[in-house]
């Protein structure tokens, strides 16, 4: 069985869906300060399939302990954290607290219980501004905010801990730019408030509840001047964490590997590409540069191949497209009315 933490969020519903098509037995352990129960909901009734769903703190150390004891779980998938580069700057100590002090309850729990197997979510934001791209995993790494740091802190606490006890098995997965949603519309990013983050921005223009984009900047020493990014579509992201899983099956240590397509597309492409999926004219604006925004930033994902058999197979129409079915099918997101059944281990 497997512990998704964070499994009711964007990333995490995705790859729920994923390992359930696979057949893995899941148990997720949320708390939903992110989420909605819903999404659970709806991979459930997608697959076909049941999860264990237990609402709760990745911090709560009894809470962990009793999930443990109740199920025999081997192996961990670790998305529960805050992930707002803003709201970090803001509040850094609740960043440190969700993000560094959760992952290490969490593991010190699964020593504990000889649960060993992990593979935890960190970001391309480690590498900071690159000193050129496409980006390798041996680059220097080094952040510009309290997120950033955070995932950072928890990538090396997981190295010692892996050279103290060299039988722990993690995957460190550097994410570039999880694009997109399930192609079937009922699952995807469904974020609180003005989004931060380009994609669901250009959907909510597309679809009439926002006027126009502004485009941080158009004069980056890139091809067309905006900034360029990886963009994952999160069903190819999803299937990474299962090739993750299998790649530690057999290998003791820790694997450190970037998960992006290889390939970067700038702002203006991501709105000539969206208005294509969906027949619809985004508005934009040319607005002063993002503070903290970096020009270029994209992955060499050839170390993934080679360590986990995996590559990303859909490009920007795919990841376009099913970002304007979620959106579409789901202006306003999801909604409260739908359940699935959770546990209370109070
Ligand atoms: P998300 O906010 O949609 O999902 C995170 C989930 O964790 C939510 O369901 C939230 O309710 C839950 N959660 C948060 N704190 C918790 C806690 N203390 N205990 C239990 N549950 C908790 O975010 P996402 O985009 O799915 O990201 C998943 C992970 O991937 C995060 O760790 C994030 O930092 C990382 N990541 C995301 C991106 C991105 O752009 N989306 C990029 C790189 C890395
Ligand atoms: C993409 C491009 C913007 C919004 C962030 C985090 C990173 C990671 C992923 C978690 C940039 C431009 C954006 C808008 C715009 N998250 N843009 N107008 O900044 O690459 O990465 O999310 O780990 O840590 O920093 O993603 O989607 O915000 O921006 O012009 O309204 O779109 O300037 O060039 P970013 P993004």
């Amino acid at each position: 069985m497997i512990l998704v933490t964070g499994g009711a969020g964007y990333i995490g519903s995705h790859t729920c869906l994923e390992l359930l098509q696979q057949r893995y037995s899941v148990v997720v352990l949320d708390n939903f300060c992110n989420s909605k129960p819903t999404s659970l909901h709806r991979v459930e009734n997608l697959v076909g399939g049941k999860m264990t769903v237990v609402r709760g703190d990745v911090r709560n150390r009894a809470l962990l302990r009793k999930l443990f004891t109740a199920y025999q779980i081997d192996a961990v998938v670790h998305f529960a954290g805050l992930k707002a580069v803003g709201e970090s700057v803001q509040q850094p100590l609740i960043y440190y607290d969700n993000n560094v002090v959760g992952s290490v309850t969490l593991t010190e729990v699964m020593a504990e219980y000889g649960v060993k197997t992990l593979v935890f979510s960190s970001s391309a934001t480690v590498y900071g501004d690159p000193a050129s791209v496409p980006i390798r995993e041996d680059f220097p790494v080094g952040t510009t905010n309290p997120y950033g740091s955070s995932k950072l802190m928890v990538e090396r606490i997981y190295r010692d801990l892996a050279v103290a006890d060299p039988t722990w098995r993690i995957a460190l997965l550097r994410y570039f730019n999880p694009v997109g949603a399930h192609q079937s519309g009922m699952i995807g990013e469904d974020p609180n408030g003005i989004p931060n983050n380009l994609m669901p921005f250009i959907a909510q223009v597309a679809s009439g509840r926002r006027e126009h984009l502004n485009i941080w900047g158009n004069d980056y020493s890139t091809p067309d001047g905006t900034g360029v990014r990886d963009y994952i579509h999160v069903t190819d992201l999803a299937l990474g964490h299962l090739a993750a899983l299998q790649a530690l099956q057999d290998k003791d240590g820790v694997l450190t590997v970037n998960l992006g397509t290889g390939q970067g597309h700038s702002v203006l492409e991501m709105v000539s590409a969206f208005e294509a999926a969906s027949g619809k004219k985004i508005p934009y604006r040319i607005a002063p540069r993002r503070p903290g925004d970096i020009g270029a930033c994209y992955a060499d994902p050839a170390l993934a191949a080679q360590l986990l058999g995996w590559r990303a197979e859909l490009g920007i129409d795919a990841m376009c497209r099913d970002a304007w079915r979620w959106q579409s099918m789901n202006p306003e997101g999801y909604f409260e009315t739908e359940r699935v059944q959770e546990l209370s281990f109070a």
